[in-house]
């Protein structure tokens, strides 16, 4: 078929493709690789309650769906969560604070999901320390479950499977206060916050779209998504993970070399264009915003706003809100440094560290995005006793 090249601008513009989407189509039949969203259905088929919280846990949101955990089965009771070291962010993320996050959201998710089938999740958060600097091999958390019968399941289980960071343009519609106020309230461990004030809102969106700028013009912090982009089914199937790019036409577009990590990396070119605008867009329909800050900014506290994050991701769901973190302003690198001041300032977070925002609104709802199996985050001893 010949696709001449004003139709296939029309094809990128026509469809929320590039970087809109980070999402599984479905399993690909042709595919000799795993179906990457197997994940999300595997997870209620294990029968071990340890395995079972774990295989719930990694459906948690993480910074670039970097799935930066790793799991040492101790016996049928605990198990140590590490931090894989290779999966850090070193332009966006320097001192690892979101990935901590991220292993705050695995955490209440495997919490959450044990006490589905009453046991009671204890964590051991740092057992031989950390540094500020950055996560090292040390664990991040030893992990006890224990049997209880006092334990009250949490209506929010059932949520984890819808869950989605949804990068979409919102409806116009307007979130009330009080599902915002629903929302941020989901936890209540950290110093949480929303708003439904259009100044307010405003203020938000414009700070999200200086922030998104400054990353995606600075060389160096927008490579480091390019080389976490998976552009098509096939490179999706073969690295459930990072920043996935799909949709109807992708492939095709990829094979014209249209869309390829070549031509997204060229602030020239009309693919990377289209990915900033589509961001942008998307961050200016924020119907309301919502966060989450912390007094202090210790590794302890990162991993309890995460453990926040995910509850309020989850009470979205439930109440069929979506919402899509807007992390660039939050980030510690020179050229963002006064978006950082703005964003605390605006949020009236200042002299507190602000760990999470997020926009919020309607929204259709988008797949699943890819995930590794749990074997394959186990750690080798494991894979060879699992086989
Ligand atoms: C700490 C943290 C920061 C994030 N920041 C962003 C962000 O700035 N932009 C974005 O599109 N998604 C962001 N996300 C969402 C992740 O990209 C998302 O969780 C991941 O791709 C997996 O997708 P899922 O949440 O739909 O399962 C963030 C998630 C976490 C936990």
């Amino acid at each position: 078929m010949h696709v001449s090249r004003r139709n296939t601008l029309k094809i990128i513009g026509s469809g929320a493709i590039i970087l809109a989407a980070s999402s599984c189509t479905g399993p690909d039949k042709s595919s000799s690789f795993p179906d990457p969203a197997a994940a999300w259905h595997d997870a209620a088929l294990e029968t071990d309650v340890l395995r079972f919280g774990l295989a719930h846990g990694l459906l948690a949101p993480n910074p670039h769906n970097r799935q930066p955990w790793m799991l040492d089965l101790h016996d049928s009771y605990s198990a140590s969560l590490y931090v894989d070291t290779d999966k850090d962010l070193p332009q966006t993320d320097p001192f690892d604070r979101q990935l901590t996050i991220g292993l705050g959201c695995f955490l209440e998710l495997f919490a959450i999901s044990v006490a589905e089938l009453g046991y009671r999740a204890e964590f051991e958060l740092f057992p031989e320390g950390s540094s500020a600097q950055s996560l090292d091999t040390r664990p991040v958390a030893k992990i006890t479950i224990h049997a209880s019968n006092s334990l009250k399941a949490d209506p929010l289980f059932t949520h984890i499977y819808n869950r989605r960071s949804n990068r979409s343009k919102f409806a116009k519609s307007l979130i009330t206060a009080t599902d915002a106020r629903q929302i941020a309230g989901a936890d209540t461990k950290t110093i949480a916050g929303f708003t439904t004030d259009k100044a307010q809102i405003e203020a938000l969106r414009q700070i999200c779209v200086t922030a998104a700028k400054i990353e995606f013009l600075t060389p160096r912090t927008y490579m480091e998504s390019v080389n976490l982009m998976r552009i098509g089914d096939e490179e999706i199937a073969q690295n459930p993970d990072g920043l996935a790019i799909n949709g109807p036409a992708i492939s095709l577009l990829k094979r014209m070399g249209i869309v390829t990590r070549k031509t997204l990396a060229d602030p020239a070119s009309s693919a990377f264009k289209q990915g900033l605008r589509q961001y942008i867009a998307a961050a200016r329909t924020a119907t309301g915003f919502v966060w989450i800050a912390t007094p202090t900014n210790s590794r302890s506290e990162q991993i309890m706003a995460g453990r926040a994050y995910v509850r309020q991701n989850l009470r979205a769901t439930q109440l069929g809100i979506a919402m899509h973190p807007l992390s660039q302003a939050l980030q510690e690198y020179p050229e963002m440094q006064q978006e950082l001041i703005k964003v605390h300032e605006t949020t009236k977070t200042s002299g507190q560290r602000l760990q999470m925002l997020a926009r919020i609104g309607y929204a259709k709802a988008v797949n699943p995005s890819p995930r590794f199996p749990l074997a394959a985050k186990l750690t080798s001893n494991e894979q060879t006793k699992t086989g």
